[in-house]
Order: C-alpha cells, then structure tokens, then sequence
C-alpha cells in the first residue's frame, strides 16, 4: 500500500512522545502507522503479568518497569514476535 497523505491514518500534525530503547524521542508522520507501543511504566500496577499481552503480537515496545509486579513472566509474552523493546526491569518478578 502507498503511504500519501489520504490514507494516512494519522494526520502530519500528530505526534506522540515515547521511550523506547531508553530513548525519549517524539515521533510523528508515517511512523506513527506502524508503532505500536505500550507503555504502561511508573504507575503502581500489582500482580502478575497478564498472559493476555501475549495476544499483542503486532505490539513493538512493552515497558512494564517501575512497577509493583509478582510472579513469573508469562511464557506467552514468547509469541511477541515483532518486539524490538521489553522492559519488565524494577518489578518484583521471580
Ligand atoms: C521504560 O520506561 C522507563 C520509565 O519511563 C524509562 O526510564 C525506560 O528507559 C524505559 N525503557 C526502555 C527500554 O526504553
Ligand atoms: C502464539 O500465537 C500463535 C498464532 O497466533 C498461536 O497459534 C500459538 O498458540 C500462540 N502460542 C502461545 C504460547 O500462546
């Protein structure tokens, strides 16, 4: 598919700013139709790693750090096969 401005889901003026690979960058443009990030880091989120974040295979950055998290890491998380960065540091993993 070409990538113009028509189908573009997001507009030139969109921007999002992220951490990813411990850089903090603000991308905006055509980029923004093929990251997929979840960062969910520094909050107070307790108990284990939902296994369900296994079924986000499309997703590129996962940053569950600096939270309060217990258990193992789901086996599931195996199947992220587009994952170019997974921060699960400052947990209380085992
Ligand atoms: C994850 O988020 C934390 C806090 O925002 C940040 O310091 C860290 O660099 C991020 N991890 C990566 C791999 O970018
Ligand atoms: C990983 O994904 C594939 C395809 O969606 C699925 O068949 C497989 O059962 C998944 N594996 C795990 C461990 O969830």
């Amino acid at each position: 598919m070409k990538d113009t401005d028509d189908n573009q889901f997001y507009s030139q003026q969109d921007e999002a700013q992220f951490t990813t690979k411990r850089l903090h960058l603000t991308y905006k443009g055509v980029i923004l139709d093929i990251m997929s990030v979840l960062d969910l880091s520094c909050n107070k989120l307790t108990g284990e790693i939902p296994e369900e974040l296994g079924l986000l295979t499309q997703i590129r950055v996962l940053n569950l750090s600096h939270n309060v998290l217990t258990g193992p890491i789901p086996v599931k998380l195996s199947n992220l096969t587009n994952i170019e960065s997974l921060d699960l540091s400052s947990n209380h993993l085992t």
